[in-house]
């Protein structure tokens, strides 16, 4: 898959989830992982974490927005119930993305939000628990930036493979004088 993703959520207060979001985004196959002004000590946690994810994943904490700093080239991506945020299935993810979650009590502070490139939401009628929100932006990504083959018509598995890559013509070489 072209490209890279990191992940990470502001101001986050339960071990539990910050726990689960580091396995998914382990899993998922993150780059980074990052903490905004925490309210936990999230190196602390190093017991609790099974998938090992410390010891995989590089992780960055932020004392504030301010002093986040990101990749160059990197677009932040924020993931937030609000209105005029882009519904997820309609977005086009950036090649190099971060994204961040909100806290369990609330939502990304206005200052993140203003610092986001893009804003997203998961069509629903609630919020759901920020570790499933993460789970299924990195969902999105995967199905969206992957190839697989193609869902069959009637239900099941499918029935063809990959399609042929189609390889765009071959530039015509300038020719030195
Ligand atoms: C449990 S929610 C926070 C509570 C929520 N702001 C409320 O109104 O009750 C925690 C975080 O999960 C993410 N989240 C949960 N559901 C979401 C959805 N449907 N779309 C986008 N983000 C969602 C957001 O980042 C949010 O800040």
């Amino acid at each position: 898959m072209r490209g890279y993703f990191g992940i990470g959520v502001e101001q986050i207060s339960k071990e539990g989830n910050i726990g689960n979001l580091m396995r998914s985004a382990h899993s998922f196959g993150a780059s980074f992982f990052f903490t905004i002004q925490p309210a936990i000590d999230v190196k602390g946690i190093r017991a609790t974490d099974t998938s090992g994810a410390f010891d995989h994943l590089p992780y960055y904490q932020y004392e504030d927005v301010k002093e986040m700093s990101l990749p160059t080239g990197c677009q932040l991506v924020g993931i937030e119930l609000i209105e005029d945020s882009i519904e997820l299935p309609s977005f086009k993810h950036p090649t190099r993305a971060a994204y961040v979650l909100g806290p369990e009590m609330g939502s990304l502070s206005p200052e993140l939000q203003e610092r986001c490139d893009h804003i997203v939401h998961i069509p629903m009628k609630f919020c759901v628990n920020v570790g499933v929100a993460g789970a299924l932006v990195m969902y999105d990504r995967l199905i969206s930036m992957r190839r697989f083959p193609p869902r069959p018509v009637k239900a099941g598995g499918p029935t063809e493979g990959l399609a042929d890559h189609n390889f765009g013509h071959r530039r015509k070489q300038r020719t030195q004088k």
